[in-house]
């Protein structure tokens, strides 16, 4: 398997009704042999359009704290739980996130970084552990198999949060310097 036949898979896939709703699937983009793989929920309108993830509002507050500690986008590697956007943005029933898990956890497989950043609770619930609290849990590193894991706050909880953004910056900071002590 190679991550472009994977996105191939993907792009034809209908194991969830929203194969027949999407505009586009978001596979995810950056550099396929990353340290660094941030994962998100789901495409949102933007995305979908663009087939990209996190070019939205969501996305664009999220490159701000990219650019603050200095990780490049094209550096690290951006994927979502989900490929294809829930209609209206609802959270992702659980056969949708069952069914894409084998796309996500082959992806993985594939880049094999060696820290996982998830991106809000849905993410950090389903790679880290179900009962994960993003306000109480947030920037607690730890080892999981082959894994340095974490999560931070979902960019659209902080747009609609500001008063979280300030611990945001403290984790990605923590988030740059692991990733100076794992850059391969
Ligand atoms: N929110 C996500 O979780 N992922 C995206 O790609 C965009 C918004």
């Amino acid at each position: 398997m190679t991550l472009d036949l994977l996105e191939k898979e993907c792009i034809n896939c209908n194991k969830c009704s929203l194969g027949a709703t999407k505009l586009h699937s978001v596979f995810g983009a950056g550099n396929p042999d990353a340290t660094l793989m941030f994962i998100g929920e789901a495409p949102g309108a933007q995305e979908d359009e663009q087939g990209v993830p996190f070019v939205g509002a969501a996305g664009k507050l999220f490159d701000k704290y990219l650019n603050a500690v200095d990780i490049k986008r094209e550096d690290v590697y951006i994927a979502n739980m989900l490929k294809c956007r829930p209609p209206k943005n609802r959270d992702p029933l659980p056969e949708e996130k069952d069914a894409c898990f084998a796309y996500l956890r082959e992806q993985i497989k594939l880049i094999k970084p060696k820290m996982i950043v998830c991106l809000g609770r849905i993410s950090a619930q389903r790679l880290i552990r179900e009962d994960f609290k993003i306000t109480r849990d947030h920037g607690i590193w730890e080892q999981k198999g082959d894994f340095l894991m974490t999560a931070v706050y979902h960019p659209s909880l902080l747009l609609r949060d500001p008063r979280r953004r300030e611990e945001m910056l403290k984790d990605m900071i923590s988030v740059k310097e692991k990733y100076e002590e794992l850059k391969k």
